[in-house]
């Protein structure tokens, strides 16, 4: 990768900083194979952290390490040999080197491939195209066992993974397989991670700040850490300590907006290190791509209305893959996005239309009383350009020197003013 290219820095803010390289005490470890209070603790950790590690997971060691021990042996070959499989607009599987997260280069190098083979997902995000394309996932030559490894590995991760939806499910008081249809034509993937060391790791980031965008993240980290987490409680980021045959489990956007956010997915990066290269492997386990994202049914009513618009993920996923490869002039997509908000956007806007009503009356009145007819002025106002502004004139020490607003005449066609009770209006009479 050379030296550090300026596509690899990171804007100030974004900076690793020396206070959050120090490990997180409290994020959640569970060990799944004891029932006892473990729907409880899945709730807890997903409401108050978005992240947790789980032991006793099922996931029989030697699967995990065969695959590991493939992914060194690939990452170790040639960028030339590497490259053979590199991904493309069409070929989005395979090796990737230049990533970029929110349109910043990551310090890292990729191998993806989906758990099901075959999987069908939308040709681009363009809403209108219904034309789907069919994912084939492209192996090197070597090393030859990474085919089988990375088969071997899905099945045993897919069985985690619903199990945790599971007891995602009973924590939410939902019965335990309410998620299972979603993921019946599943776009589940899995990344292999490479991490080379980095001359300035004070400057870039293995994987810039992100939210994941699917229903839930299974990672595997080795030893040498980096995976920093925005901590729920007071925004701090924080290492997550690597725990020896742990899982790290992330809730991801889509559980976000299915649970109407009780549970919210959490904001994490990666750290780079100027000695030690570093590997991870994350499972992403994803819904079909006809999914039509939205809060459940269960899970709202009239005193909790659903916080997000329905959305569809293989175009939201189409999206995020393609800011992801190609740097582009927007922002990429987010749930934040879709969020119904009842803020100030909706009041203003509200507001406006009673007001115009009010305004029209005015026109027609002021029309009439010219001698005109009531909708002589209407035409003009149908491309309006029309503004609301709201105004605060906060106390000041020396009302007889200031004024909120200087003398002035106001340029359009009328003005249409709501004063609190404090008053400080004044108009210049006409008559003297
Ligand atoms: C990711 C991610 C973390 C890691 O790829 O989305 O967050 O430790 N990876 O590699
Ligand atoms: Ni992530």
């Amino acid at each position: 990768m050379g030296a550090v290219d300026q596509a690899f820095i990171q804007a100030q803010e974004h900076r690793p900083t020396k206070s959050s390289s120090t490990y997180a005490e409290g994020i959640p470890l569970i060990d799944l194979s004891s029932p006892d209070g473990l729907v409880s603790e899945i709730g807890n950790a997903c409401k108050n952290w978005g992240f947790f590690q789980v032991v006793n997971h099922g996931v029989p060691l030697e699967k995990r390490q065969k695959l590991e021990d493939s992914s060194r042996k690939f990452f170790g070959l040639s960028l030339e040999e590497k490259r053979k499989i590199r991904r493309t607009e069409k070929q989005v599987l395979g090796y990737y080197d230049t990533e970029h997260t929110k349109n910043v280069r990551d310090w890292k190098e990729v191998f993806d491939f989906v758990a099901k083979d075959h999987n069908l997902v939308p040709a681009s995000p363009d809403p209108h195209d219904k034309e789907l394309l069919e994912l084939h996932n492209v192996w090197p030559q070597y090393p030859p066992e990474l085919k089988e490894a990375s088969e071997e590995y899905v099945k045993e991760l897919e069985k985690l993974a619903f199990k945790l939806m599971e007891l995602i499910a009973l924590s939410l008081g939902l019965p335990a397989n309410r998620f299972h249809s979603f993921f019946r034509d599943q776009t589940t993937f899995v990344r292999l991670n490479h991490y080379p060391p980095c001359p300035a790791p004070d400057l870039a980031l293995g994987v810039g700040r992100h939210k994941d965008g699917g229903a839930l993240t299974i990672l595997f980290q080795d030893d040498v850490g980096g995976l920093q987490v925005k901590r729920k409680s007071d925004g701090e980021w924080v290492t997550v300590k690597p725990t020896p045959d742990a899982y790290i489990v992330n809730v991801g956007d889509i559980i976000q907006v299915w649970s109407n956010e009780a549970y919210e997915s959490v904001e994490h990066r990666v750290m780079v290190n100027s000695e030690k290269e570093r590997y991870s492997i994350p499972y992403f386990f994803n819904p079909a791509h006809y999914t039509m994202v939205e809060p459940l049914e269960e899970l709202t009513n009239e005193q909790s209305p659903p916080k997000y618009k329905t959305y569809n993920w293989g175009k939201f996923m189409s999206n995020r893959k393609l800011s992801n490869f190609k740097k582009l002039k927007v922002e990429n997509i987010q749930i934040a996005h879709l969020r119904i908000s009842t803020t100030n956007m909706d009041v203003c806007e509200e507001y406006a239309g009673e007001v115009e009503k009010l305004a029209y009356k005015m026109l027609e009145l002021i029309s009439l009383s010219l001698g005109l007819s009531g909708d002589r002025l209407h035409s003009c106002f149908k491309d309006q350009i029309s503004f609301l502004r709201v105004n605060r004139y906060p106390a000041c020490p020396f009302p007889e020197l200031a004024l909120g607003v200087g003398r002035h005449k106001d340029g359009g066609a009328l003005t249409v003013l709501a004063q609190d009770e404090v008053g400080g209006l004044e108009v210049r009479r006409k008559s003297d």
